[in-house]
């Protein structure tokens, strides 16, 4: 399986990139294609009024590396993994910037929107998430907006991985070793289970086999 993992602080030596390197890590370790790109590098602006901004054959207009990552490693990705830190109480600007540019290219007037839409659907999503704080809310708002787009994309949310840590590389020392945890949510990315069932789902009583 192919993923794409988006490290999205600016700090590329930081805590949030320390977990995403570990995911990287552990889906190779599974034998899986594994990309990590930093938002940095690709997504340097914000989405702007797309309607007068898009070019006339409807691409998008900005010029950065967005275009590239994302139609050649987030579409054809199975899997992707955002790693961000906490921003108050939020994702990264660049991470956010990421999900609103997506606009662009599966709005009607652009040339290719229907097949940009059919390629976001049904991937599997994760999420690696360091912050100082340590109460267990101050993701939420983060973890609400990624589940909201897993129901949207019809896509599966893996879960979340969330360590601690505020100078660069305090992550590592954290007690719960979220770096661990990481490159362990990595390895079995594609395997886990993962449920969100309705009432009337079939399925079975026992969830793990004796
Ligand atoms: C602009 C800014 C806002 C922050 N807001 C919060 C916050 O709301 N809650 C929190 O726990 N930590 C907050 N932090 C601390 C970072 O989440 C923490 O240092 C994190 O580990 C940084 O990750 P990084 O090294 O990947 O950039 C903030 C840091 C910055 C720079």
């Amino acid at each position: 399986m192919q993923a794409l993992v988006l490290s999205s602080s600016p700090r590329r030596d930081g805590n949030s990139s320390a977990l995403a390197v570990a995911a990287v890590e552990g889906l190779k370790a599974a034998g899986h294609q594994a990309e990590m790109v930093y938002a940095d590098d690709v997504v340097t602006d914000f989405l702007r009024d797309c309607r007068r901004c898009r070019r006339a054959d409807g691409e998008c207009s900005i010029d950065d590396g967005y275009h590239e990552m994302f139609t050649r490693h987030f579409l054809p990705a199975h899997g992707f993994i955002a790693a961000t830190p906490i921003y108050w109480y939020g994702m990264s600007a660049q991470l956010k910037s990421f999900f609103d540019r997506m606009f662009c290219y599966v709005a009607a007037s652009h040339p290719r929107s229907t097949s940009t839409k059919t390629s976001m659907l049904n991937k599997r999503i994760g999420l690696l998430i360091s912050s100082e704080e340590t109460f267990p809310t101050n993701s939420a708002g983060i973890v609400h907006q990624v589940q909201e787009f897993c129901r949207y994309t019809r896509s599966t949310f893996i879960g979340v991985v969330h360590g601690r840590g505020n100078a660069r590389g305090d992550i590592s020392r954290d007690p719960t070793d979220p770096v661990a945890a990481a490159r362990s949510f990595g390895r079995t990315f594609f395997s886990a289970h993962a449920s969100d069932y309705c009432l009337d789902d079939e399925r079975p009583a026992r969830m793990w086999r004796r």
